[in-house]
């Protein structure tokens, strides 16, 4: 006995991931995602989708999700995502997202789906409320992966028990099926300067979209003026910054913005703090703000521009979605074959 598996999947490496149209993109999705995007997608084979099938977990209003995905196309596009490089589509464009989702909906088990700690937070109380689909929704981004074959999934920390489902659902689908290797245990990709960038406000909560204070993040929308002022108003303390991280370690509002101008500088948080030790916030909050005008001010600028005429977006997500199903439509048939369906 060797403990290679001979049955272990053999195919390429390949790149996917999905942002779910439902809210303003902000300075944690820059640098926790998109920046990982565009970097990635000159090394690996990269598929990089709009999750609107997902956001219908929760109300959508019809007249404005059109926007929404489009908005997040933008993004894709003005942080660097080439669409001659990387395949850029909306989910709801390729069909069979939601046909591999049926069937693995048929193999994941409901103490698994129970563990899922995503759901518990989203639903809260009140779980008899929630759409179905909002149970079901890891099953859904399985389904997302694996019909592309993908092999690593660059996402935030929250999603790696999304991602050990997805590996769960795999396994049980090459044995069930009695097709080794068929299917590929994707990894989750989470790590990186940005992994975790914090509220303005609240240093020890995660810069989020739905934190009612928009002073608590900043938007890829946002302007320069608006950006400045969001980093003068960041909360912060009185000490001066000091010579290594260990004196940042009860300091979360200023290790953030240290983590950010790291981050926004492409430097090591260690790099920053030789820069500005003995120097307090007076001094440090302009230069961050300077910092992040020039970096996000020319994204937001570019969504603007791409958004005042969707046509350039729409040709793109279209020859996307082309390409993704040329890709996700074999294996899916043979998903078919695999079943035993009278069509497959
Ligand atoms: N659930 C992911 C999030 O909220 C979005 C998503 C949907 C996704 N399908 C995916 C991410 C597939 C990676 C791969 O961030």
């Amino acid at each position: 006995m060797t403990d290679q598996a001979p049955t272990a999947y053999a195919g390429p490496e390949r790149v996917l991931s999905g942002v779910q149209p439902t809210g303003d993109l902000h300075l944690g999705n820059y640098l926790g995602a998109l920046v990982k995007f565009a970097r990635l997608q000159h090394e690996i084979d990269t598929f990089i989708f709009v999750a609107d099938l997902h956001a219908i977990t929760a109300w959508q209003e019809p007249s404005k999700l059109k926007h929404q995905v489009r908005e997040i196309a933008a993004a894709y596009l003005a942080t660097g995502l080439d669409p001659k490089v990387a395949t850029i589509f909306a989910q709801s464009a390729v069909p069979e997202h939601a046909e591999l989702a049926w069937v693995f909906n048929c193999v994941a088990r409901l103490g698994w789906l129970d563990r899922m700690t995503q759901f518990k937070d989203k639903a809260g109380k009140h779980k008899e409320r929630e759409s179905v689909g909002l149970y079901t929704y890891p099953v859904l981004q399985a389904a997302d992966i694996l019909a592309y074959k993908a092999t690593k999934v660059p996402v935030g920390e929250d999603q790696r028990q999304h991602l050990e489902l997805t590996r769960d659902i795999a396994q049980k689908f090459n044995n069930d099926f009695n097709a080794p290797g068929f299917f590929p245990l994707p990894d989750a990709l989470t790590q990186g300067p940005g992994a975790r960038i914090m509220s303005l406000r609240d240093g020890t909560a995660k810069m989020s979209k739905s934190d009612p204070s928009d002073n608590s993040r900043i938007n890829l929308t946002d302007d320069a003026d608006a950006i400045a002022q969001k980093v003068r108003k960041a909360r912060t303390d009185p000490e001066p910054l000091p010579e290594t991280m260990e004196g940042l370690a009860d300091r979360a509002e200023a290790r953030n913005l240290v983590g950010i101008y790291a981050a926004l500088a492409g430097v090591t948080e260690a790099r920053v703090l030789a820069e500005f030790a003995g120097q307090g916030f007076g001094a440090f909050k302009p230069k961050l703000a300077d910092l992040a005008v020039s970096v996000m001010g020319p994204i937001g600028g570019e969504m603007r521009r791409l958004l005042a005429d969707p046509a350039e977006i729409d040709r793109i997500l279209t020859d996307g979605a082309q390409r993704a199903r040329a890709l996700a439509a074999p294996t899916v048939a043979e998903v078919k074959k695999l079943v035993g369906f009278w069509a497959g």
